[in-house]
């Protein structure tokens, strides 16, 4: 049975049970401290909290799942996948426990002949939570399992939540026995290779606190009403009623397998352990299916690899793969293969794949072919690490090189270890973890410090649970009002008196609470007898904006009517930026096409700046007509036009938008000039583009990998940066002594090049100076034994130029046995050069052991050969000493 057919069977057999059928949501979750969708209930968590109200009590979805916590498991075990299709059932308050067991039985063991799945039910075993009497008495009573295939498991393994805060409930498990051949009996308890989970079903009732792991976590209470959520896996379902041995080897997944084992010539064995034939390559081609696939899917999605977040996520399923089929043997780069592969395999199931490949795979491709080139450079860098550890007579490549290939290079540490193997030296992996460990764990205290400095939200929450506040300033910017709450230190109080700075919630807000790149509204908050200066609005719970303000004067008293005033010089100049970054966007996507996607965008009076996917620089040329185009729109005072509509019908229209909109929201479309740009967006705008008045772009530059960013004023700011330019340009023009402005360039590049001539005519005098000094040193070399030594402190110098000196006087030495060691001072040190010439070589005198013995009475360290050696050390005033040191280490040496 392919994987589509067992979706639709469990679609139909869910809707005859009266569940809405719904469609899978995006594999961007827009939960908070949720990346990915990891499970068919993720999209319904707001109704199983009770925070907002389901429009249908029972659903039904088959829904895209990425997990990537065991990435490493890919291709090992018959069951891990990253992208996943998760086939639920959900019960928002209605059914429970007594319907939900029977009817997955039902659809589990009903013939496939009668729309069922038609597995054998003496292979089917049950786990339960251990204190689940009634799950257990429902699968041993009513459905009729047999009690030794029904097992009682503690909360680590029969207690399901998303792993965050959030719903969380008791679960009860099916599993398939797929024989002995593949384990020891005893069912699930046992061995979960042979006990394939397919189906959880979870009895949401309880929402639990912060927490780790599976079961140490805090119930904090129960949900509004008991539910259900259910999970299949369909992939693992498809192994089963398919016949194959594993995930990978299902309809979906397997042509991209088949791909790879092509492209690289080598044959797939289907082993299952370490110890069979062409386990490594058939991992790797696993792996290599498996994580083509899930990119596919995710850029789909609107997930564009970078270097932080999901993108990383992305980046790091794409490097795998593309790792993994270097390890078969493949350098060329393969997605161009591989990716229809998957193409071809999924769009049955998810169109899109097949209607948007072309932007899919465009931003795929720049993946790789910039993945290969880091490969790269990586590659020269690890290769001068492996010179230098051969050099040194070491065969180790340091922790510390291995960490900077990784942490700046991208380099990943197998591919390291793989490349310093062919190259006959190791690498110190254990120093390499280490420097990993020390990063991790600044990481965690960043987040941990971040995490500490937000307040508790409980008040905002209760807040926001009794109503939202209703924001009129998309029409007006003052508006008549009460001041519903004043909050200090995270609670709520009665008054507030002046000087003190406090937070406010009012009924109505004109005050636009930062969201969407636009900054947020400042103004006053006026009452009888007391005012309040409003410095900032942020939503820290959804739907309610806070206020944050001091009392400026009286006393401020909860409960009252107030006028809300919103700063209007300063919320006109935001729209001019928040209108213009709309139109720089739109000009990019016209000019450089639809991948520059919107990666983030900041906008507040006068400034603007817009992070875009990208990978190269923008030339000045592009630059410029980026800004043309923005300034043509705004000449041609394009009419803002904003309107509220379903999801499906902005997206029709081709709104560009961030992603994490649900299906069925409605969402508000913001249209400059009709479909010249058309975005999903929040934010507040100027009525028509002419308002906006100039935009003058400021720089272009990178922000991470992949990521760029420009920056631009508009309306009076960029006229007075313009303005700025001009009487610079002016103060040149006065300063060069030229006529026109225009005359500048060439008058500029001309007293360059006197200048570079003067400096070049200066370096060769004082070259010449040298040497006709060095001349008159050669007279100071004294005879030590066989060998005229010649020490020479020559004071303030670079090393470069005690290096020329040195190497000029032993030249001018001749060829009896002679040694020449110069001292400079350099930023306050000393650096030290010894040269030997051929004779002195013979007598025994060496440059390099020499260098040692100097520097070490000058406090530091060198090396170098017999000819010529270099160092360095702390305390100049030790010269003489170590002239000294090389004097009698010269007789001692013949
Ligand atoms: N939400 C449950 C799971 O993912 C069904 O296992």
């Amino acid at each position: 049975m392919l994987s589509q057919e067992i979706s639709k069977r469990w679609i139909d057999f869910f809707e005859a049970r009266g569940h809405t059928v719904v469609p899978s949501a995006s594999l961007v979750s827009n939960e908070p401290g949720a990346m990915f969708t990891i499970a068919g209930m993720v999209p319904f968590i707001p109704y199983f909290l009770g925070r907002e109200v389901p429009p249908y009590s029972r659903a039904t979805s088959v829904q895209k799942c990425i997990r990537t916590l065991d990435i490493e498991e890919v291709g090992k075990t018959a069951r891990h996948g990253t992208f996943f299709q998760m086939a639920g059932n959900f019960s928002f308050g209605d059914y429970f426990k007594k319907e939900v067991i029977p009817w997955a039985w039902e659809l589990l063991t009903t013939s496939v002949d009668d729309g069922g799945f038609g597995l054998d039910p003496e292979r089917l075993w049950i786990t339960v939570y251990e204190g689940d009497d009634e799950a257990y008495d429902l699968w041993t009573r009513v459905v009729g399992v047999p009690e030794e295939r029904v097992q009682r498991m503690s909360m680590k393994e029969n207690y399901w939540s998303t792993g965050q805060p959030g719903p969380a409930g008791p679960d009860s498990e099916i599993f398939y026995d797929r024989g002995p051949a593949y384990g020891k009996d005893g069912g699930p308890a046992v061995d979960d290779d042979r006990y394939i989970e397919i189906w959880n079903l979870v009895f949401m009732q309880y929402q639990r606190g912060e927490g780790i792991g599976k079961d140490d976590f805090e119930i904090l209470g129960e949900l509004p009403k008991k539910s259900i959520d259910t999970g299949l896996g369909v992939e693992r379902l498809a192994m089963l009623l398919q016949g194959v041995e594993n995930f990978y080897e299902t309809d979906q997944v397997r042509p991209v397998l088949d791909a790879a084992a092509e492209l690289s010539g080598k044959k797939y064995h289907g082993s299952e352990s370490a110890s069979d034939e062409g386990y490594e390559d058939d991992v790797r081609m696993r792996v290599v299916a498996d994580h083509i696939r899930s990119s596919l899917m995710l850029i789909a999605d609107g997930v564009i690899p970078s270097n932080e977040g999901r993108g990383y996520i992305l980046r790091r399923l794409m490097r795998r793969a593309i790792r993994a089929m270097r390890l078969l043997g493949v350098t060329e780069p393969c997605l161009p293969v591989l990716f229809p592969a998957s193409r071809d395999a999924m769009k049955g199931a998810f169109p899109v794949v097949g209607d948007e490949f072309d932007r899919i795979s465009r931003i795929a491709y720049a993946e790789e072919k910039a993945f290969l080139r880091t490969i790269e450079s990586g590659t020269e860098r690890l290769e001068n690490a492996v010179k230098q550890a051969k050099a040194t007579g070491q065969s180790t490549v340091s922790g510390q090189d291995a960490f900077t290939l990784h942490d700046t290079y991208g380099f990943p540490i197998d591919l390291t270890l793989e490349m310093a193997e062919e190259a006959g030296v190791k690498v110190d992996e254990k120093a390499f973890r280490e420097l990993m460990e020390e990063q991790r764990h600044r990481a965690q205290a960043d987040a941990q410090a971040k995490k500490g400095a937000h307040a508790d939200l409980s008040t905002f929450r209760e807040l926001a649970d009794q109503r939202g506040s209703v924001f009129t300033g998309y029409t007006e910017l003052k508006t008549e009002t009460t001041l519903r709450a004043i909050i200090v230190d995270g609670a709520t109080v009665p008054a507030a008196s002046a000087g003190q700075q406090v937070e406010v919630v009012l009924d109505e807000t004109p005050f636009y609470a930062e969201a969407g790149g636009q900054a947020a509204d400042t103004g006053t908050i006026s009452g009888n007898g007391f005012a309040l200066d409003v410095s900032d609005v942020q939503q820290p719970v959804k739907g309610l904006s806070v206020h944050r303000a001091v009392v400026r004067q009286g006393e401020a008293v909860a409960g009252t009517p107030v006028v809300a005033q919103v700063n209007e010089q300063r919320r006109r100049d935001g729209e001019k930026a928040h209108s213009g970054t709309h139109i720089v966007h739109a000009a990019l996507h016209q000019i450089l096409g639809n991948e520059a996607t919107q990666r983030g965008s900041f906008n507040k009076e006068g400034y603007l700046r817009f992070d875009f996917a990208w990978n190269e620089g923008l030339s000045e040329s592009v630059q410029r007509e980026v800004e043309e185009l923005a300034n043509t729109a705004i000449r041609d005072n394009l009419q803002t036009v904003t309107r509220e509509m379903p999801l499906a019908e902005a997206k029709k229209l081709g709104a560009m938008s961030l992603f994490g909109e649900k299906y069925g929201d409605t969402v508000r479309v913001v249209e400059i000039g009709g479909d010249f740009s058309r975005e999903l967006c929040g934010g507040t705008h100027v009525d028509s583009s002419a308002e906006i008045g100039s935009l003058t772009l400021l720089t272009e530059q990178s922000v991470g990998s992949g990521n760029r960013r420009v920056e631009a004023l508009v309306g009076l700011d960029s006229f007075n940066h313009l303005a700025a330019e001009r009487t610079l340009v002016n103060q040149l023009t006065s300063m060069m002594k030229v006529q026109k402005s225009s005359d500048l360039p060439e008058k500029l590049n001309e007293t360059l090049n006197k200048l570079k001539a003067a400096e070049k005519e200066l370096e060769k005098l004082r070259k010449e100076k040298l040497q006709a000094e060095a001349g008159k040193l050669v007279e100071k070399a004294e005879t030590v034994g066989t060998v005229r030594v010649l020490l020479h402190n020559a004071g303030e110098m670079t090393a470069n130029e005690v290096r020329d000196l040195a190497l000029d006087l032993r030249q001018r030495l001749g060829s009896d046995a002679a040694v020449v060691a110069v001292t400079g001072i350099n930023n306050g040190r000393p650096v030290i050069i010894i040269a030997t010439n051929e004779a002195a070589r013979s007598a025994g005198v060496k440059a390099g052991a020499l260098v040692r013995v100097a520097t070490s009475v000058l406090g530091g360290g060198g090396g170098g050969k017999d000819d010529v050696a270099q160092g360095g050390g702390q305390d100049p005033a030790k010269i003489d000493d170590a002239f000294a040191a090389i004097r009698s280490a010269v007789t001692e040496a013949q």
